[in-house]
């Protein structure tokens, strides 16, 4: 599955586009459609098939293969019948509960989980709705074009018919994600720009995201995707003065630069100690780091508390979760100083395989591992 729209932005990320999947060092597309989904199939042979079935959709979606006999003969929706593939990658993840749930190691594939593969623990604060939680498998659908995005989810939806069933899917979208050289990062909700400390370079990657000889061989330059949903109180924080927004994140608003760099800065000053770049930068967090790719979400108004139910779709890769993202969230969640304006509603953990060799599927070294 290497087709049209997985090219890295730049040089700089072109090497391991090779090897991994589209949409983890893609450069961000303008919208995504994230979906988890329960596995119903009795058997490992059953999942194998589903995922056969959907790496080759995955190639014709990115390759904007469209006929009118996908609409007539193969119940195809239709939607995008003259639609480009607007950059269109389809990512495929495998979570914790296909290799135990309960207890149970329901496929018999239990001996072949990738070590880093752990449900996350709970993290203080978490205001998790288990609805919006976890899943079987996923699939990160990211297009320039929503219609596009959301078209590829209904498709692998349809073809899961009888082995899985949607479980939850989020959207979301981010404006200038073309933009991602430092200091022209996309902004979130609350005006501040994202990104700009994010690992990008080949050696970065390799050390950081890409999966090595320690684990699986079937996850070999693969790597982990942790989401978390985390909504964001705008009010309150409109409420606060730029310059305390500033002191909390670390940065300046407008030009996203580091409070204490001379270069763009007027007055520089130490960025605060516990400020959220000082607790999850490199130095308090052991050198671990992570490539973010985060969507910023707007799901209308909450039903129960009638505020305004936006905010950010945490999405970011790494070799190991347990030893780069659980130990910074867990520092997050007990300090940060966003704290008090964000809730975290929902997680969820993946493995992402490497993209498959030609003629195979994704993951067929976990279902059937040759030799
Ligand atoms: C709503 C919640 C969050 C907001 C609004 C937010 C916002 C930001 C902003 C504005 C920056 C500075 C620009 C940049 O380097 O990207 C930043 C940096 C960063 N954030 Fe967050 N963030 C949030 C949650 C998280 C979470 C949950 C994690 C990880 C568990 C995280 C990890 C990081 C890291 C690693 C950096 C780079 C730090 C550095 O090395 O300078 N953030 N974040």
């Amino acid at each position: 599955v290497r087709g049209a729209g997985q090219r890295a932005g730049g040089p700089r990320t072109q090497v391991p586009a090779l090897i991994c999947q589209p949409g983890v060092v893609t450069r961000q597309q303008a919208h995504l459609v994230f979906a988890a989904f329960d596995v119903d199939a009795g058997s490992g042979r059953e999942l194998g098939e589903l995922f056969a079935a959907w790496s080759l959709a995955a190639a014709r979606l990115m390759g904007g293969e469209r006929s009118a006999r996908d609409v007539h003969e193969r119940g195809d929706s239709g939607e995008v019948q003259e639609l480009a593939p607007a950059g269109l990658t389809v990512t495929l993840g495998l979570g914790p509960g296909v290799f135990e749930r309960d207890g149970e190691d329901r496929f018999g594939l239990g001996g072949r989980r990738p070590a880093a593969l752990r449900p996350l623990p709970p993290f203080p604060g978490d205001e998790l709705q288990p609805r919006r939680c976890g899943g079987d498998v996923c699939v990160q659908a990211c297009a320039n074009d929503p219609q596009v995005a959301v078209h590829a989810v209904r498709t692998v939806t349809r073809l899961a018919a009888g082995a899985a069933t949607l479980r939850w899917a989020q959207t979301g979208f981010v404006s200038g994600g073309n933009l991602e050289d430092r200091g022209r990062t996309p902004r979130n909700l609350w005006g501040f720009r994202e990104g700009a400390r994010n690992v990008r370079e080949p050696r970065e990657l390799e050390r950081h995201v890409w999966v090595s000889g320690r684990d699986r061989s079937w996850m070999l330059g693969g790597t982990y995707l942790v989401a978390r949903r985390i909504r964001m109180r705008v009010d309150a924080w409109d409420a606060c003065a730029v310059a305390d927004q500033e002191q909390a994140i670390g940065r300046e608003k407008l030009s996203g630069a580091r409070l204490d760099d001379p270069r763009f800065v007027a007055q520089p000053a130490p960025v605060p100690a516990g400020a959220h770049i000082s607790l999850a930068g490199l130095d308090r967090n052991g050198g671990a780091r992570m490539l973010r790719r985060s969507y910023n979400y707007f799901d209308g108004v909450d039903p129960v508390s009638g505020e305004p139910d936006l905010g950010m779709f945490f999405v970011c890769f790494v070799c190991d979760p347990r030893r780069q993202f659980v130990p910074m969230q867990q520092r997050l969640s007990e300090h940060d100083p966003l704290g008090r304006y964000v809730s975290y509603t929902a997680d969820a953990v993946f493995a992402i395989p490497p993209a498959p060799q030609p003629g195979t599927y994704i993951a067929q070294g976990l279902f059937a591992p040759a030799g």
